[in-house]
């Protein structure tokens, strides 16, 4: 570790006892077990030391792209989506490196990444434009990123239904458990903690405010997304993320089919099917396995797994938070 480095570990280690902790939904596993509640969020230890590393160390550049997300909200799918918009022009849709690789290891991990190394010159060596993707609420970004001046950065943000995103995240919690030879976690038990906000950078709801209403402040700065839009209309959706990072398709570019060629490359369907994304691989260490992203990528399962009161629940407490600021779901 560098000199720098090492100040935020200390700071991390003299913070972290006088944190009220949390139920990670995973036991002890990982690192991120438990959950640690920093600033009015829920973070897992590892990444809450990459946030603190960010605020210390981290150099923002006004090119910049960080896709932001609510955890099992479409990361995956945004991350390949934005991967083949800014690389259009640098491969073959033949030959695209989304056919061979998973978006996880296209697209950095922001706060896992800036620990890499033990110093800053790992993610200072990357060249620009950046494009990162991260899970941190917005409000945890130093203002040097978030500001509304020349020099910050963007945020493209993705969010979903709440009911959807729940049972997405029990799911994928589940697999987690599975491999840590845990039990299962019921239903039932996720729903208490995912409800009252005891989740993955949690409370849901808090996180997609922030974005919102970043998003309304700066939209030059900040794209807010659904994934239920970007279901229904992912063209559409792909032209707004290429305008909103200044680079629009040209005429050129939209007579040769290149839109529904991205979109077409990066849908459920192909990406899930790959060998890549089928097989787990081991020698890569990976935290998640790369078929582990993949579920079922519909709008709606919800339905098949959530009692009608715990939708109701869940709408009511959506309902509440959002009231009054033209969002909904
Ligand atoms: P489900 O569990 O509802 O199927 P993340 O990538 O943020 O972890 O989110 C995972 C969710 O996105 C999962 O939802 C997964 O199936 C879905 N997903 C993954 N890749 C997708 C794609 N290319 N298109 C649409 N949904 C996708």
């Amino acid at each position: 570790l560098d000199e720098g480095y090492q100040k935020t570990y200390q700071k991390f280690d003299e913070i972290y006892p006088t944190l009220p902790k949390g139920d990670g939904w995973l036991g002890d596993g990982f690192g991120v077990g438990q959950f640690l509640q920093y600033q009015g969020f829920w973070i897992p230890s590892i990444p809450l030391r990459g946030i603190m590393l960010i605020h210390d160390h981290f150099k923002p550049r006004p090119t910049d792209i960080i896709l932001s997300t609510s955890p099992k909200c479409g990361t995956t799918w945004l991350r390949a989506l934005i991967f083949a918009i800014i690389n259009r022009n640098s491969y073959d849709f033949h030959n695209h490196p989304l056919l061979s690789s998973n978006p996880q290891d296209l697209v950095l991990f922001f706060e896992g990444y800036i620990q890499e190394g033990g110093s800053t010159s790992f993610i200072e060596s990357l060249p620009s434009p950046r494009f990162l993707s991260s899970h941190i609420p917005f409000s945890l970004f130093p203002n040097s990123m978030t500001s509304s001046s020349a020099s910050a950065c963007r945020f493209v943000y993705i969010c979903r239904d709440p009911k959807d995103a729940f049972v997405s995240m029990w799911h994928f919690m589940n697999k987690l458990r599975a491999r840590l030879e845990l039990p299962p976690l019921p239903i039932e038990d996720a729903f208490e903690l995912f409800h009252i906000g005891v989740s993955l950078n949690g409370p849901f709801w808090d996180h997609v405010l922030g974005f919102w209403k970043a998003s309304l402040e700066s939209p030059n700065k900040v794209l807010f997304l659904k994934y239920e839009h970007v279901k229904r209309d992912t063209s559409a959706c792909v032209r707004k993320i290429a305008e909103f990072l200044e680079l629009p398709f040209s005429a050129d570019e939209e007579n040769e089919g290149i839109v529904d060629k991205i979109v077409k490359l990066c849908s459920f369907e192909n990406l899930s099917n790959l060998d890549v994304n089928k097989k787990v691989d081991d020698e890569k260490h990976r935290f998640i396995k790369n078929p582990e992203f993949f579920r079922k990528g519909r709008v709606g399962d919800w339905i098949n797994h959530l009692t009608p009161e715990m939708a109701e629940i869940l709408d009511q407490i959506t309902k509440e938070k959002f009231q009054g600021i033209g969002l909904s779901f």
